[in-house]
């Protein structure tokens, strides 16, 4: 390492140190900063105006006062007499205190002066000079034995000659020492204009970026510990109210999914726990004692039917995560929902005659377009039509479609067994099978796959039913365009 890296290696770590420093990045050093640097740059430019302003104006009437008084004593110059008649003098003295008057003739020399403010020779040069090349009355300021002085020379022209020059000045001190006055009266201003913008933005930047710090401790406290506590939205009454509801959605979604899958591993470990131990007690029996043939056979009947049952379980749970997988992956297209149901249709028309059952499709309308997984929507579709059929045992089971209001109605409507109203809440749930089942097959996923499928086509399914009579399953689909 050497000698320069050596020096700087310190400095780059405090640079980097800056910059992942929280402080700084945070809004609320980011707000107060340019906040504070923006007033206070606005101050500065307007304050910068100001005293450009009073320095002009100052400056410009004291150089009309100048050049009036110049013009005044030019006018009482009396060309007949040289030297001139010394009343300017008497009216310089007189009605110009502080003004000081010099009259030079063409070579130079002094021909009158009314105070002892003396000129010295290289400046006198300097003036003539100026004055024989364009003669015309400038003014200009010098530093006269320490005084500013602010003068006008005029030249003298009489019939069309240069006679002589005349000058006229005052000290400019006083102008001097207000302008320094004011500049520092200014400075003041700004640093007491900076020290309190400072306090009344650092005020409001706490109060308006409080709610969020208050937000942000609630959240991390919900998510380390207790999925159930909610954001407190009672003090908060802008933007943050609207974040606070919407962080509190997203805590219910999270709190009912994670509630959901709680009861799914419940679920599954009571799926799979039954013929297991049915299977166990049955191998335990067997080796226990010697047993009749047709006893073998039962007890092997039995462990092949809850071996199937495990099975089952276990497809069940593969087709779920596989419908998680491809809900996310499968590839969406317009579908002809029409299409789609008349398949079904024949499908269960054929399921229908074998139960002496009888399924009809009904259809108003054509080009029933949905956005959406094809395979995806005609199994979701025919798991309600399937339970139709299943819990149905005498009459008919119709689905219909047609279009309302811009969305896609596909009714399923059977005479069947009902679903208990207690029922009703749970039955799209994973494994949840109603109190109606009675000895019918299943594992109660159908439902919950397709309200999956219909909801990621950014659709809806609703059930209503009477018990020992009718149940109605309602899909709605946006139209596709
Ligand atoms: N048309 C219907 N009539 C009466 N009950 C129904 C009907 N459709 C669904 N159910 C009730 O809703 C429950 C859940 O249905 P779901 O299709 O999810 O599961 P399942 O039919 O029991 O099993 P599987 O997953 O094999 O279809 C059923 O167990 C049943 O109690
Ligand atoms: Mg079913």
């Amino acid at each position: 390492m050497n000698i320069r890296t050596k020096l700087l290696k310190p400095l780059e770590d405090l640079v980097i140190k800056f910059k992942h420093n929280f402080i700084f990045h945070s809004l609320k050093f980011r707000f107060l900063f340019w906040n504070v640097l923006i007033s206070f740059v606005s101050i500065l430019i307007l304050l910068t105006i100001f005293f450009i302003t009073v320095r002009y104006t100052l400056y410009s009437q004291f150089d009309s006062n100048l050049t009036y008084n110049a013009h005044e004593i030019s006018s009482v110059l009396d060309h007949s007499n040289n030297p001139y008649s010394s009343s300017f003098l008497h009216f310089n003295n007189k009605n110009l205190i502080g003004y000081f008057t010099v009259v030079l003739n063409r070579n130079g020399s002094v021909i009158e002066e009314s105070n002892k403010l003396k000129l010295n020779r290289s400046t006198i040069t300097q003036i003539l000079k100026s004055v024989e090349t364009n003669p015309s009355m400038s003014i200009f300021t010098k530093d006269i034995s320490g005084t500013y002085i602010r003068m006008i020379y005029m030249p003298i022209i009489h019939n069309s000659s240069l006679e002589g020059v005349l000058i006229v000045g005052n000290s400019i001190e006083l102008i001097k020492e207000t302008l320094n006055e004011l500049l520092i009266l200014m400075i003041f201003i700004a640093i007491f204009f900076l020290f309190v913008s400072f306090i009344v933005i650092f005020y409001f930047v706490h109060r308006l970026t409080d709610p969020l710090e208050e937000i942000t401790s609630q959240i991390i406290s919900i998510t380390g510990f207790d999925l159930k506590q909610r954001l407190h939205i009672e003090d908060l009454n802008d933007e943050f109210r609207v974040l606070a509801v919407e962080f509190n959605k997203l805590f219910d979604r999270l709190e009912h999914t994670f509630d959901r899958e709680r009861i799914f591993i419940n679920d599954v470990a009571h799926e799979i726990k039954t013929p297991l131990s049915v299977i166990s007690g049955e191998s335990e029996l067997t080796l226990s004692k010697e047993l009749e043939a047709d006893e073998y056979k039962r007890i092997i009947h039995t462990i092949l039917k809850e071996s199937r049952r495990i099975e089952s379980v276990l497809n069940d749970i593969l087709s779920i995560a596989r419908l998680e997988y491809t809900n996310r992956n499968v590839k969406s297209e317009k579908i002809g929902l029409k299409e789609v149901c008349l398949d079904i249709a024949e499908d269960m028309k054929a399921i229908s005659i074998s139960k002496s059952l009888e399924f009809n499709f009904i259809s108003k309308g054509t080009h029933f377009h949905v956005f959406g997984n094809k395979e995806n929507i005609k199994k979701a579709i025919s798991n309600i039509c399937m339970n139709s059929l299943q819990y149905t045992d005498k009459g008919n089971i119709t689905m219909k479609l047609y279009r309302k209001a811009g969305k896609i109605y596909i009714i399923i409507e059977d005479s069947g067994i009902g679903i208990a109203k207690e029922d009703i809440p749970n039955i799209f749930d994973r494994f949840y099978r109603g109190k109606n089942i009675g000895r019918k097959e299943g594992s109660g996923i159908g439902l919950s796959f397709s309200k999956s499928v219909i909801e990621s086509s950014g659709g809806s399914i609703n059930v209503e039913s009477t018990i020992g009579k009718r149940t109605i399953f309602t899909v709605i689909l946006p139209e596709f365009k």
